[in-house]
């Protein structure tokens, strides 16, 4: 539900089941347990009952499953651990190789933090994970969200990490009805007020799985749910139509014109975008700045070129992509020439190790919206 105007208050009564003061040992995280040791869902980064957890990959899994879905995670997190088994093996790769594996996942600096903390952990904590908020907190790309979850999983700690799942459960269970993001700290003070002490590495996997499966964002799955009984939502049927939330205002949007250009083998110029900045580091196809302005025109775009004398094509169409902060629109124009001239900052990569290039999914749709318009 989405809600523009003032946020209403919580509704303050509350069944018998809650009112009990669960807390951390009530009579909830039981049942979740319970639920979770006949249905939790089969993970790569998963160990099983009586496995030690090893803090690595439970790191790396938390790390690439932020804003990623545990399905695209999956291959990854398995090319990883054969690439790199140990931190200390991913602190000794090249960032360049680590950037390239993480093609395809997105947010690219989340990919630098990484090699980043890989680093420090391996130089300053002797290759071992710290166990402490304090110095989870202080490591590269670790927030207060990772920090609770590797404490949580890895070190069977009773932290609170806060997802868009366990907000979701929680807005459910309490029947929080002030909209997010404004009602994250009272969703928190309640997801905190439940973390049990015994198994609080399972219980949070367990609530991942629950909202994952059964307290999803549409259609809840209420009879299949161990908390439908304490469920004030359910008990209120409004379920699914929480968490309530803010309107959201439109993205920015950015637009640029890409230059495709390709020589007579069919090797395309990629060229690497500067260090700093959005997706820094990363190759990218050739194009004009990116900017809040209408789409520019030959006049304006062809002086941004990668190279002078070619017969630019446009190519019809757009390509889109969605960033955090703005939406992308990108037009493309085709180049072919004979030879590739030897001394420019253009890197000429043959079609078939286009594949092991840094190119982040932004950059593959316009070679792909390029190649199915015939212009690669
Ligand atoms: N989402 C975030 N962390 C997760 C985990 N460890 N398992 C499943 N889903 C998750």
């Amino acid at each position: 539900m989405v809600i523009a105007s003032k946020p209403k208050a919580s509704i303050k009564a509350k069944p018998a089941a809650l009112d009990q003061g669960q807390g951390g040992d009530g009579a909830l995280p039981p049942l979740l347990l319970a639920w979770y040791d006949r249905h939790r869902r089969v993970l790569p980064w998963r160990f099983l009952a009586g496995e030690v957890a090893d803090p690595y990959r439970v790191w790396l899994s938390e790390i690439m499953l932020q804003q990623t879905t545990v399905a695209t995670v999956g291959p990854y997190f398995q090319d990883f651990l054969t690439r790199w088994p140990r931190v200390t093996d991913l602190a000794a790769a090249d960032l360049d190789d680590v950037l390239r594996a993480w093609a395809g996942l997105g947010y690219y600096a989340r990919a630098r933090n990484l090699h980043k903390c890989a680093q420090v952990v391996a130089t300053e904590h002797g290759g071992h994970f710290p166990m402490e908020e304090e110095a989870l907190l202080a490591l590269p790309g670790i927030g207060a969200y990772t920090a609770a979850a590797i404490r949580a999983i890895a070190f069977d700690q009773p932290a609170t990490a806060m997802d868009g799942n366990v907000e979701r459960v929680m807005a459910r269970l309490f029947a929080v009805t002030d909209p997010l993001p404004g009602s994250k700290p009272i969703l928190k003070a309640h997801a905190a007020s439940l973390v049990p002490a015994r198994r609080p590495g399972d219980y949070t996997q367990a609530l991942f799985d629950l909202g994952a499966t059964i307290c999803t964002p549409r259609k809840p799955r209420c009879i299949l749910c161990p908390w439908a009984e304490p469920c004030q939502a359910r008990a209120l049927g409004i379920a699914d139509e929480l968490p309530a939330k803010q309107a959201k205002t439109a993205k920015p949007v950015r637009r640029a014109v890409a230059f495709v250009l390709s020589d007579a083998q069919g090797h395309i110029a990629l060229r690497r975008r500067e260090e700093r900045g959005l997706l820094g580091g990363m190759m990218e196809v050739p194009s004009t700045p990116w900017e809040a302005a209408p789409m520019p025109g030959n006049a304006q775009a062809l002086p941004h070129a990668p190279l002078a004398g070619v017969a630019w094509q446009p190519l019809p169409g757009l390509v889109r992509h969605t960033f955090t902060h703005f939406e992308f629109e990108i037009a493309v124009m085709a180049g072919r020439i004979k030879t590739s001239p030897p001394a420019t900052d253009l890197r000429w990569v043959a079609p078939d190790a286009l594949g092991e290039e840094a190119l982040p999914t932004v950059m593959r749709k316009i070679l792909r919206h390029a190649l199915a318009k015939g212009g690669a």
